[in-house]
């Protein structure tokens, strides 16, 4: 795709009420210098007219497959060329099960047939309808065919019900289509080792020091990595998640059977990326029998763990490194010294509290690399993960560089 000329988003709108926040999309997506084409399915038209999209977008509103002024020319086909990528939002349940059975029963899912642009959609409804198993299904058959899936947000919905199936915000849908890789999907050979999860340092059989960490950011890393073709092992602590499929997953339980096991698989990575909230600290001794209340040390006595990451960066050679840190006060202040202490490549920073970061599904992040930085806006851990893709996949072709 040439640099100069603006990226075109095909944007599909299906029939939900969420479909007036697509009117807002259009105009963030065009304010951010891209050029779109609406087409909606007969339902949008309920909810918003066409006038309102072809004024915000400053093309004709397509609609229908036998438009024949527009057929004339095979005018869906050309649409489907046009296409850099094609997204449907909001995408109903309806709309989705008709992308996962490859129906062509109206122009929106007959262009997405015939288009070979990357297609995302970004599902809004009822959070019944959206947990039901069919939609479950169906939602798992287009993640198999790489369809990129942005939300849903969970929230308060338009139906009186709570739960997921909001749409995501428009400025984070516009962040997502400006930070997903532009043209044609390029797939990444890369080997990729992470860290996830946190661990947990045993003071006797029972009992153990550990954190809030969930594992779900680097989960989701992992599968944004495993998306895009990349070779992936996840070296995991304790989590409640499943494996992620097609990755390789090795379950450890404290900082240094992590490390080691790190260390063991390092040679021939390209990337390392350490998601995990690592126990800084544990008990100087782990009893090997439960302690009574009389025989647990009091002050416990702690001793640092191994640091992964510094271990990794020591290295030589040394893949690209991916350090994250979580911070609940002068975020920018502490990714900067530890960029400049522990010296990964990158550095993802990420505000945590009550509600935020660990044990929520949704993160905001703040990408630090010597030279430069990115903001990014809270969003679901998926489609965050996507964007960390991008702009570890972009530093990482400029290494060496600026
Ligand atoms: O200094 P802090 O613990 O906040 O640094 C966080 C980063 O260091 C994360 O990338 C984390 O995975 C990594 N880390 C590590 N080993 C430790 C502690 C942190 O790899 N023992």
């Amino acid at each position: 795709m040439s640099e100069t000329r603006p990226r075109r988003i095909l944007l599909g709108v299906s029939g939900g009420i969420a479909a007036y926040k697509s009117v807002e999309l259009v105009r963030r997506l065009t304010e951010r210098g891209c050029d779109v084409q609406v087409v909606m399915t007969r339902g949008a038209t309920r909810f918003v007219g066409p006038l309102t999209f072809q004024a915000v977008s400053g093309h004709p509103v397509r609609q229908d497959l036998w438009d024949e002024t527009e057929e004339a020319g095979m005018g869906h086909i050309a649409l489907a060329r046009w296409a850099d990528l094609v997204l449907i939002a909001p995408t109903s349940a309806h709309c989705l099960a008709r992308l996962a059975h490859g129906l062509a029963d109206d122009l929106l899912t007959t262009l997405c047939l015939a288009t070979d642009a990357p297609l995302a959609i970004a599902p809004a409804m009822n959070p019944h309808m959206w947990l039901h198993p069919a939609t479950q299904a169906n939602l798992a058959v287009l993640k198999s065919r790489g369809v990129r899936i942005w939300g849903p947000a969970e929230g308060p919905e338009a139906c009186g019900e709570s739960g997921p199936g909001r749409l995501l915000e428009p400025p984070d849908l516009a962040a997502l289509v400006v930070e997903a890789r532009s043209g044609h999907k390029q797939p990444c050979h890369l080997r990729v080792l992470m860290t996830a999860g946190p661990t947990r340092e045993p003071l006797d059989p029972v009992r153990y020091l550990s954190n809030r960490s969930s594992g779900q950011m680097g989960y989701a890393l992992a599968q944004a990595f495993r998306a895009e073709g990349a070779d992936v092992t996840l070296i995991s602590g304790p989590t409640g998640l499943p494996d992620p499929s097609g990755i390789r997953v090795e379950r450890v339980e404290t900082a240094q059977e992590m490390h080691d096991r790190v260390l063991q698989s390092l040679p021939g990575q390209d990337i390392f990326c350490a998601v995990a909230a690592v126990a800084d600290f544990r008990p100087a001794h782990a009893a090997t029998r439960k302690l009574s209340k009389d025989k647990t040390p009091k002050p416990l006595p702690l001793e640092a763990t191994p640091d992964i990451l510094s271990a990794v960066s020591s290295q030589d050679p040394r893949p690209f490194i991916v350090g994250f840190a979580a911070e609940t006060h002068d975020l920018e202040a502490h990714a900067r010294a530890k960029l400049a202490h522990k010296k990964p490549d990158l550095l993802v920073a990420n505000p945590v509290g009550p509600g935020q970061g660990f044990e929520s599904a949704e993160n905001e992040a703040w990408v630090f690399w010597p030279g430069g930085d990115r903001r990014i806006e809270r969003m679901p851990k998926g489609p965050l993960a996507e964007i960390l893709v991008g702009i570890i996949r972009e530093r990482y072709e400029h290494r060496g560089g600026s």
